[in-house]
């Protein structure tokens, strides 16, 4: 062969590669070496699935001393799926990045594709409750998903009947409420009307596929609650570096409810509101995404998220999470390690066992 013809077939070769390497890529199904190294992680299964939002996040929790990394990372469909262990048990760290979509797409691989016991989710979070401080860490005992609506129309109100069945007994946000300046005595309404908040509709595993339930609020697993009762104690950190220290001590508790939508809250009269009507501790674009999987999954979870900022309640002229995101973001591993300490070393023998059907 002349050296052009070596060209032209390493040339053709090289096309041929690469055609084939983008195949693989552009149909997302699983390779056979990918399913070789899952199948070889489930052998060595069940695991706890860590779900994390951000880096910032998921940093401070692969720099803690409590977490051992096996080295073992298996890369999926844009997501790195972490292997570990924390206390004696085996872990998942994977990352899903912003929003309800990347949480739940995210969360459904996760459970999909590997042998998981159970699911803790943690980050970050804007505060609706003025009983808490920035760093606290709460554990809401209930999420939902507050951005799947009805927008009524103008001119009807609640005694209307809302399209295909909407429903009006979660409530509405009414917009002309929020109207500011209005000179005494003159009247004053709002083209937007209402906002009317929907339930989500859930597909679980062991029902009929195609028949839907309907959840607006998702409890997490009762035992997995119970346990973090014992994080209240946890000592926290309150400086933010060395010279800068908040004038409270963090701590963690345990709170009713908290809630999710893709839309960073900065706004103090949607928060009082949210507060005030649905009685929200920490306010965030992930928790109740990850929950609603895991609840058509039949899989426990619990979420854990330190208090960054006033979700747009505060005084300062912007959002508090600029400085307390990082002292938060370690806040909130700390207590997912004490969380997987307390969970390892628990008997579930007195109250209801992950694997005891509850949702
Ligand atoms: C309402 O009136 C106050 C006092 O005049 C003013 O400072 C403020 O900017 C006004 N707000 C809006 C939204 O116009
Ligand atoms: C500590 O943090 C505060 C608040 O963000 C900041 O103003 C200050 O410069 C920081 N000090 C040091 C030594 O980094
Ligand atoms: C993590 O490990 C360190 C060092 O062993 C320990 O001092 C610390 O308390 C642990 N953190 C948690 C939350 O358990």
């Amino acid at each position: 062969m002349g050296s052009s013809a070596v060209v032209g077939w390493t040339l053709l070769y090289a096309i041929l590669a690469l055609i084939s390497t983008q195949q693989d890529y552009s149909n997302a199904a699983l390779l056979p070496e990918t399913l070789k190294l899952i199948e070889a992680a489930n052998a060595d299964g069940p695991y706890l699935g860590l779900v994390i939002p951000n880096t910032y996040e998921l940093n401070p929790l692969l720099r803690s001393p409590n977490f051992t990394s096996t080295d073992l990372i298996i890369d999926f469909s844009g997501r790195r799926f972490r292997f570990g262990t924390i206390a004696t048990k085996k872990v998942i760290l994977v990352l899903t990045g912003l929003g309800m979509i990347n949480a739940g797409i995210t969360t459904q691989l996760l459970l999909s594709m590997f042998s998981v016991e159970g699911v803790v989710h943690y980050g970050t979070a804007g505060n609706a409750n003025p009983t808490f401080n920035l760093a606290d860490v709460v554990i809401p005992q209930y999420w939902s998903h507050t951005a799947l609506w009805t927008w009524q129309r103008y001119g009807h109100g609640p005694e209307d009947d809302l399209p295909l069945n909407s429903m009006r007994d979660i409530g509405c946000l009414n917009l002309a409420s929020y109207t500011v300046n209005v000179t005494d005595g003159s009247s004053y309404d709002n083209l937007l009307n209402n906002i009317w908040y929907q339930s989500e509709e859930v597909f679980p595993i062991d029902g009929t596929p195609e028949q839907r339930e309907f959840t607006f609020w998702v409890p997490v697993h009762p035992f997995y609650y119970e346990i973090s009762k014992n994080l209240e104690d946890l000592k926290l950190e309150g400086c933010l570096n060395s010279t800068s220290c908040l004038s409270h001590t963090p701590k963690v508790a345990r709170v009713q409810r908290g809630t999710s939508a893709s839309i960073y809250l900065d706004n103090a009269a949607y928060r009082d509101f949210i507060y005030d009507k649905f009685n929200i501790t920490p306010v965030d674009m992930e928790s109740a995404s990850v929950a609603l999987i895991c609840l058509q999954q039949r899989v426990p979870f619990i979420a854990i998220r330190a208090l960054s900022d006033l979700a747009g309640g505060g005084s300062a002229d912007s959002n508090e999470a600029d400085t307390f995101n990082t002292l938060a973001s370690h806040n909130s591993a700390t207590v997912v390690v004490e969380f997987i300490k307390q969970l390892a070393a628990a008997s579930c023998a007195s109250i209801m066992c992950p694997s005891d059907d509850v949702y």
